[in-house]
């Protein structure tokens, strides 16, 4: 069977991986991206982030993954064109749409082709795009991978939202035949509706990492401990085990921006989200707690050397993106502590943007000498560091505050380690 051919707009994380996804189950791709060096290093096979599996799945089907800077050469090939630009925030916290804009001031005025929305965009976006441009299909397909495991993600998805208006039907046909080898579950529904599936979800899941890190937090007084407590909750099929690791806070491209843009959305209606007021509230506070633990144990912080392990705002990418580690390293030179990161992926990347930090070339060069340690990003290298030989020996206090419970605290203990967890 002739698969249809695509179009991709925007070679970032989530325009890549849709590209290499579809290129995999047969279609030929035709990527737009506006950064040339970009365009050329693809072309060569080389993948500018850090995302496992991506390279290879690139590499793998090169012959059927076209990258190139002229918009042109996609329109002509491709009918479906998924929009995967950045929507970043603005400073009022709402999404910057010029990227989609610039996109839809390219296309001209035919009438063959249709976006598929794939950037994350404010409830309303869509149907403001319809009414503008009638001649051009608009079909909604959020996005729900996960850096880390985007790829797998991309293959077996828990489900496909395809969002479309009457007058789009027939290309929301063709999108979800696109999906249809996957064999995932569709959801059929309006444009506004999958609009809001994306935000809601991300809103969620947000609420229970905020809900949890509240747990851990009244835990720690109370002498309970929060992974006991979720292992629990999370047993109930209504609740769910996922989600439910308490630790330093969310960051990342997508909760942090998205939960404000919905509360912001709601804002723009007359509409007081208390709820997500309260979750970016709670998550600010949990990214800044473990200053009091460190205090609690050193006192002042002056001139103290405190090693941050992982810049990164979780494993297995090498994204920052309201990144935990840049709100600490910044209190921590506020409190006049010298801090060493040490990131295995972000490394050099991370000079500049934590304030005043030194970046080491290793775990063990960080730790060396340090007052402290903090695990800020549970890599798996953290956890595979000879913590009560070498480590010991070198941090001048043996002091560990486990920002993810990532580390075994009784082995920690009982080689003479003061240990801090999280809500235990
Ligand atoms: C998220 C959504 O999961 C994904 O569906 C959406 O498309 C984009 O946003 P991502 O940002 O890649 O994906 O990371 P995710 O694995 O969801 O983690 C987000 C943040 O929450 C990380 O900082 C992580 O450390 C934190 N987290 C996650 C917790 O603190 N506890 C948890 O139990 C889970």
């Amino acid at each position: 069977m002739d698969r249809e051919p695509i179009g991709v707009i925007g070679a970032g994380y989530v325009g890549l991986v849709t590209a290499a996804g579809f290129a995999e189950l047969g279609h030929e791709v035709w990527v737009r991206e506006i950064v040339p060096e970009k365009v050329e290093s693809l072309g060569r096979g080389e993948v500018p982030i850090h995302e496992p599996g991506l390279p290879e799945l690139v590499r793998k089907n090169a012959e059927r993954l076209h990258f190139t800077t002229e918009m042109g050469d996609m329109l002509e090939r491709a009918r479906l064109l998924f929009v995967c630009v950045d929507t970043p925030p603005t400073y009022s916290g709402d999404a910057d749409l010029s990227r989609v804009e610039a996109v839809l001031s390219e296309l001209g005025d035919s009438n063959e082709h249709a976006l598929v929305m794939k950037s994350t965009v404010p409830v309303g976006t869509g149907r403001s795009i319809a009414r503008r441009r009638e001649e051009i299909g608009y079909v909604s397909n959020p996005e729900f991978l996960k850096e880390g495991s985007a790829v797998d993600d991309f293959r077996s998805p828990d489900r496909v939202v395809v969002g479309a208006d009457e007058d789009s039907a027939e290309y929301a046909d063709r999108v979800e035949a696109l999906y249809a080898p996957l064999d995932a579950e569709i959801v059929r529904t309006d444009v506004a509706s999958a609009e809001m599936i994306k935000l809601a979800s991300n809103a969620f899941l947000a609420t229970k990492i905020s809900f949890i890190n509240e747990i851990a937090n009244v835990s720690e007084e109370l002498g309970a401990d929060v992974r006991e407590v979720a292992r629990g909750m999370g047993l109930d099929d209504r609740i769910g085990p996922k989600f439910l690791q308490a630790g330093v806070g969310f960051g990342g491209s997508c909760f942090p921006k998205d939960v404000q843009a919905l509360k912001q959305l709601a804002g723009n209606t007359g509409y007081h989200f208390q709820l997500l007021t309260a979750v970016i509230e709670v998550n600010e506070l949990q990214k800044r707690r473990t200053i009091s633990k460190l205090q609690k144990h050193l006192g002042s912080l002056a001139g103290k050397e405190v090693a941050l392990l992982g810049v990164a705002f979780k494993p297995d990418t090498d994204d920052v993106r309201e990144a935990t580690s840049l709100v600490l390293a910044g209190r921590l030179a506020g409190e006049g502590a010298n801090v060493r990161a040490y990131d295995p992926v972000v490394g050099e990347r991370a000079r500049g943007m934590l304030a005043g930090a030194t970046i080491a070339g290793s775990a063990l060069e960080a730790l060396d000498g340090a007052d402290a340690a903090v695990l800020v990003t549970e890599w798996q290298e953290f956890g595979e560091l000879d913590w009560t030989g070498e480590v010991k020996s070198r941090m001048r206090v043996p002091l560990v505050v486990d920002g993810r419970n990532y580390l075994d605290r009784e082995e920690l203990v009982a080689a003479g380690f003061t240990y801090e967890g999280i809500g235990r």
